[in-house]
Order: C-alpha cells, then sequence, then structure tokens
C-alpha cells in the first residue's frame, strides 16, 4: 500500500511525494499526465541502470508511446554541463518536444542533473524523480533544486525547477552499499538537528534498526524526514530565508568534498560539515560543550566520518570562501542554538571557521 505527501509551494507547484516498496505503482501515479502519446527519458547512471532501469521502463511502457534510458557514468565528477550536453543531444536527436518527460532514476547527482536539463531544454520540460538512495529520497530530490558542479564548484550552475512527482520505492534502499547507506544518514541527521528534537532521541534509541536497514524503521524514518523537507521548502521555496538552514554542514562539507577531489561521499563531508558548524556553535556559545560532544560523537554509530588526518585547514578555509553560501560577501553560515533549532549566522569569522576545521584534524593523543 503505498502513501503519498503532498508538497504544495505557494499553490503554484503542487506535487506528491509517494512512498511504496516496489515501482508497480508508477503506472497509476502517471495517468494523471495523459502521457499516452508522449515520450519518457529514464536519465540514469551506470551503477543505478542494470538494477533498476529495465525494471522502470517495463512499468512505464504501460503509460506512454516511447521509454528511452540515457545513462552517464556513475559519479561526481559527471555531474557537469558535459554530460548535460550529451543529454540534451540525445533528447534533440530523439526529437523529444516540450509535452515529454524526463524521469530521474538514481541518487542525487542524477536527480539534480536531471532536473537542470529538465529545467532548461526548450526552456523547461517536465521531469519525475525517482530517488533510490537514502540520501536523495530524504534531501535531494524533494524542493526542485536541480543543478551541475562547474569547475570543481559544487552546484554552481542551477535553477529552480519543481518536479512532478517523486516516486520512492523503498525497497531500492537494500541495494545501496553500506558507505552509501550511511552517507544518507548524515542527511537524516541534519533533518533531525535542524528542525526536529523528537526525531534526533527517536534516531538514537533506533541505531540498531536503522544499522540494520529494518524495513519499518526505514520507512517511518524517511517518512520524517520528507516531512521535514516538505515545510522547510513549501514555506520558503526558492531559498529566501529558512530553507538554508538545510545547509547544515553543507559549507565546510562542500569544501571538503573538494579538498578530497570527490573521493569522499557528499554525507560524509556533510558529516563532517556538520561537526565543524557544531564546533563553532559551541565556542559562539550557543552550545554547551556537552550538546556538542554529543552532536559529534553521535555520528560514529551511523558509520560516519567526525575527524580526517592529513588536511591542510587554510586550503579547506579557502575552498569554503569560494562556496555558493554568501550573502554580500559574507558567509552564510548554519548554526546549531540547540538541538531541533538551527540559525542562519553571517558574522562567523575565518578564525572561527579555521578553528572548526582544525577540530577535525585527528589527534592520536586523544
Ligand atoms: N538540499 C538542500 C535544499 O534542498 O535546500
Amino acid at each position: 500500500m503505498s502513501e503519498r505527501l503532498p508538497v504544495n509551494c505557494n499553490r503554484k507547484f503542487c506535487y506528491d511525494i509517494v512512498f511504496d516498496q516496489s515501482f508497480d505503482g508508477l503506472k497509476e501515479e502517471l495517468a494523471p499526465f495523459a502521457l499516452s502519446g508522449r515520450k519518457l527519458c529514464i536519465v540514469t547512471d551506470t551503477m543505478v541502470e542494470p538494477l533498476y532501469a529495465k525494471e522502470v521502463q517495463a512499468v512505464l511502457k504501460d503509460v506512454c508511446k516511447e521509454v528511452h534510458i540515457f545513462s552517464f557514468p556513475y559519479g561526481e565528477e559527471h555531474k557537469n554541463l558535459e554530460t548535460v550536453q550529451s543529454l540534451y543531444v540525445y533528447l534533440i536527436e530523439h526529437h523529444f518536444d516540450r509535452k515529454d518527460m524526463l524521469v530521474a532514476l538514481g541518487g542525487g547527482v542524477v536527480g539534480d542533473l536531471t532536473g537542470f536539463a529538465a529545467a532548461t531544454y526548450l526552456r523547461g520540460i517536465g521531469f519525475i524523480q525517482i530517488p533510490t538512495t537514502l540520501l536523495a529520497q530524504v534531501d535531494s530530490s524533494i524542493g526542485g533544486k536541480t543543478g551541475v558542479d562547474f569547475s570543481q564548484y559544487k552546484n554552481m550552475v542551477g535553477a529552480f525547477h519543481m518536479p512532478k512527482l517523486v516516486y520512492m520505492n523503498f525497497g531500492t534502499i537494500t541495494s545501496l552499499d553500506e558507505r552509501q547507506y550511511f552517507a544518507g544518514m548524515a542527511e537524516v541527521y541534519k533533518s533531525a538537528l535542524i528542525k526536529d528534537a523528537d526525531l534526533f532521541v527517536w534516531l538514537l534509541d533506533h541505531i540498531y534498526e536503522i544499522c540494520d536497514r529494518d524495513m519499518d524503521t526505514v520507512t517511518e524514518m524517511v517518512m520524517r524526514c520528507c516531512n521535514i523537507k516538505k515545510a522547510v521548502v513549501e514555506k520558503d521555496p526558492t531559498e529566501q530565508g529558512d530553507r538554508a538552514l538545510l545547509n547544515l554542514g553543507h559549507t565546510v562539507g562542500h569544501a571538503i568534498e573538494k579538498y578530497m577531489n570527490f573521493q569522499m561521499l557528499h554525507g560524509e563531508c556533510v558529516a563532517l560539515g556538520i561537526v565543524c558548524a557544531a564546533y563553532i556553535s559551541w565556542k559562539k556559545e550557543l552550545l554547551s560543550m556537552d550538546e556538542y560532544y554529543e552532536i559529534r560523537d553521535m555520528l560514529v554509530p551511523f558509520n560516519l566520518p567526525i575527524s580526517l588526518t592529513d588536511i591542510d585547514p587554510q586550503e579547506i578555509l579557502k575552498l569554503t570562501k569560494s562556496d555558493k553560501k554568501m550573502d554580500q560577501g559574507k558567509i552564510k553560515f548554519i548554526l546549531l542554538k540547540k538541538v531541533g533549532k538551527a540559525i542562519i549566522d553571517t558574522s562567523v569569522t575565518d578564525e572561527e571557521i579555521l578553528a572548526g576545521i582544525k577540530e577535525l584534524i585527528f589527534d592520536e593523543t586523544e
């Protein structure tokens, strides 16, 4: 039995998030879009394609005229304009028009890139999100942020373009490798930290079930995060204010991602960014020392990193300042006042950021 959560941004962009255990319900969900004479293009990557593309194609064949599959190489290094360009070429050569649709089947990279191609091809065509990773299900597939990396700058080129539907098959969570699964936990943890102290406690109470990927627990967890994300993006769809809170851990996180040459996963870097933000929050007397250590140490049972070796903090600071979360030359830093309450702070100094980055350095004597 599927469940649904409508997302309604200013009554202008309404779409459902559908929660299911398989892809079977897609056919019914797409019926209202009257696609019978239309073409769909499943956009996916080489990791997800062998797992689900044919299955999704078979379901979609019943609702439209043609279902194409466009697959690009897996990995953040392919989230760029070159890949978008090859997708444009594919769509042009196969005569996709404005009423045809793209289907993003995969994790955050696939969702962001497909959404961006949909936002820009023929000045905008429809797309649906079928997120297959925990990270994409709890965060990136919802809210219409689309984009690609540009010349090592994360998500520097993009557009807000709302999906027509977000369809989650929780069965896909079982196919994630350990690293991918736990990287998604960083965004779950972030959601709790910024908005929901009860979820934070619930996560700690369910560590065993979460690590075991118990389906009922994972389902409840994803749905709770989607409720948080829905509330945030409904209130502030284009990040004029509170939506920025979702960037907790992302400013330094993105810098570490770049510093590590994208060899660490986005969620892993967000976990380190959360440690850094919580440390700065402690030093600015927003959090107590105990709160800081609890926030940091509770990342560990979810297999998330809290320290690094061999880093150059100055270089990471430099990269942090080239991130796009700037407001009149100042970084919009997200800090924590307590678990469940985040704030935007534009007064964080370079010294404070540097101290936060240095806090990440693994000290064997500790
Ligand atoms: N992933 C952050 C946002 O959607 O705003």
